[in-house]
């Protein structure tokens, strides 16, 4: 494998993280970090021995682009990626609307380019781990609460709950048919349209069922994902990233019916991986754009989770002019 050029855009929190795993990686090398804030730009572009540049270059010399920059700017800077037959990696979620989203899809589509979202969360080393050892799933819930972070303008839908709707998809194996949600806006900060909580029930074909929880008005972080099969529960803990399968025995009640007692093998599986997600999902973009993953399959896995979200914010109150 020739070691690509990358081009990374938006120097924040996520593209330091970015920057680092491009840097490190022996195949690729960061070229160019492009952010209009000089002083921020400058400073990781030179933590990682890249340059930097304001706006986005003439991409002849660069072999993919990865977009961490704010999600309201992720339109534009697709469009420009994608006209120049440019691969993307792009953060979640691909855009901050449906109809922008498809649209960047389909100008990927029609150029046949390697394309991924950062669904990072594919790649948490436990939710691996949990797919590799799920058979039957047929209820999935999931949880992700987080205290308010101001920095964040858009709603929880785009922001957190993307993220598990997505698992919810790959752990059932097929879009959902029906969505059922409720939005809250709790927080004074919070722009009129940016929801704080979003409660969704998804409606898969066959009957499995998903309940997702996103919320920003938490006291703590909690990132809870449990896979209930017939004779088997499956938690994960994302933030610990640990697995506990849990299997029942028996129960019993004890102390003149007035206690409870029961049953159950535990298993503490070992993990798949201990890489961090960043750079497996890393590695997989250079897969990509080598051809050693199906291009096609991969780009038309981020559309449902996206399609989700837009139902779910349909929810959301009609602001009066
Ligand atoms: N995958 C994940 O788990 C995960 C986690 C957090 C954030 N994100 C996503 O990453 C993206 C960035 O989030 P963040 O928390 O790093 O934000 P941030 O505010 O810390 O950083 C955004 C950066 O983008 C830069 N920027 C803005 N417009 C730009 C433009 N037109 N061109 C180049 N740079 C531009 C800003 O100057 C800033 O440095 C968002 O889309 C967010 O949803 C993903």
């Amino acid at each position: 494998m020739t070691t690509k050029r990358i081009a990374l855009v938006g120097a924040g929190t996520m593209g330091s993280h970015h920057a680092r795993v491009i840097a490190q990686s022996a195949d690729a090398d960061l070229a160019v970090l492009v952010d209009p804030r000089e002083s921020v730009g400058r400073a990781v572009a030179d933590r990682f021995g890249a340059s930097w540049a304001p706006e986005l270059p003439d991409l002849a010399e660069i072999d993919g682009v990865v977009v961490a920059a704010a999600t309201e700017a992720h339109y534009p800077l697709a469009m420009q990626v994608l006209s120049q037959d440019t691969p993307l990696l792009i953060e979640k979620p691909v855009a901050d609307d449906l109809l922008r989203t498809e649209e960047i899809l389909a100008l990927a589509d029609a150029k046949d380019l390697p394309f991924m979202c950062g669904l990072l969360e594919r790649y948490n080393p436990a939710v691996m781990t949990a797919r590799e050892l799920m058979a039957e799933p047929l209820h999935v819930t999931a949880t992700r609460h987080s205290p308010y972070a101001q920095r964040i303008r858009t709603g929880v839908a785009w922001d957190l709950l993307v993220h598990d709707v997505d698992l919810a998809i790959g752990i059932i194996g097929s879009a959902p048919t029906g969505v059922e949600s409720r939005l809250g806006h709790f927080h004074p900060d919070s722009l009129a349209d940016a929801e704080d909580v979003a409660e969704t029930i998804l409606d898969f074909p066959g009957g499995a069922i998903a309940h997702v929880s996103a919320s920003r008005v938490g006291q703590r972080k909690i990132r809870q994902l449990s896979i209930y099969e017939r004779e088997r529960l499956i938690e994960v803990d994302l933030l610990r990233r640990d697995v506990t399968v849990y299997r029942h025995v028996s129960e019993n009640s004890v102390d003149e019916g007035r206690g409870y007692r029961q049953q159950t093998v535990i298993e503490i599986p070992e993990l798949v991986s201990s890489q961090e997600p960043l750079t497996t999902q890393f590695v997989r973009f250079l897969d990509v754009i080598d051809g050693r993953v199906d291009a096609a399959a991969e780009r038309a896995s981020f559309l449902p989770a996206h399609r989700v979200i837009d139902q779910v914010i349909a929810r959301r109150p009609v602001l009066q002019a």
